[in-house]
């Protein structure tokens, strides 16, 4: 990924000020008030310790600057269907297992506020998934729905009910689900 990054940004032209280096989200490689401002997305879903990535990329940034962070709130996935109580449960399991920080989204104002950021904002986009194809690989919906049985958050019965309600959606050309991305903003003081 860092060899394909590295050529695109020689297409761009953009080499003279972009460069890239992988390390831990919890331990950047960089000394303090480095950076004008920084960003990321869809990281902190995955971190057992966000606060402790959020308070270095708060290092990082100089006085003043910009810290912008976009993530996903798993609690907020809603798929249609009439079998709701088994698309609950389906729910509350996936954001509960499908990364390690599920509802890492709804978190980020919390977070930054408790940072001690300045100018604080956040904005909400939601996403919809109108392709049932792409929002079972979106959502790793394969691995979560036999982990799911195995857990007993689902039964065998559940999991056939809300795919023959899907794949009539799907046929229909009628499926849909959603899903909230939160981004909060907050500069350095
Ligand atoms: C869903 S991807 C998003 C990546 C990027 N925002 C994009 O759009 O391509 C999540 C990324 O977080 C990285 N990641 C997970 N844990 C990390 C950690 N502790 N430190 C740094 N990166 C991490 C993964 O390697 C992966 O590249």
């Amino acid at each position: 990924m860092i060899a394909e990054a590295e050529k695109r940004a020689r297409e761009a032209e953009v080499t003279a000020w972009v460069t890239h280096k992988q390390a831990d989200a919890i331990a950047l490689p960089f000394e303090a008030d480095h950076f004008d401002a920084c960003r990321c997305e869809r990281l902190f879903e995955h971190l057992h310790d966000p606060a402790k990535a959020l308070s270095e990329m708060a290092r990082v940034t100089r006085s003043g600057g910009w810290i912008v962070v976009l993530d996903s709130d798993w609690g907020s996935l809603s798929i249609d269907t009439i079998e709701t109580d088994a698309e609950r449960r389906y729910a509350r399991f996936l954001a509960a297992n499908i990364v390690n920080n599920g509802y890492s989204g709804r978190q980020l104002y919390r977070l930054l506020r408790r940072q001690g950021l300045m100018d604080v904002m956040v904005q909400i986009c939601g996403i919809p998934f109108t392709d049932y194809a792409f929002a079972r690989k979106a959502m790793i919906m394969d691995r979560a729905e036999r982990e799911a049985v195995v857990s007993g958050a689902l039964t065998g019965q559940d999991l056939d009910l809300l795919h023959a309600g899907w794949e009539q959606a799907n046929g229909d050309a009628v499926f849909f689900a959603s899903l909230s991305m939160i981004l909060v903003a907050g500069r350095k003081p």
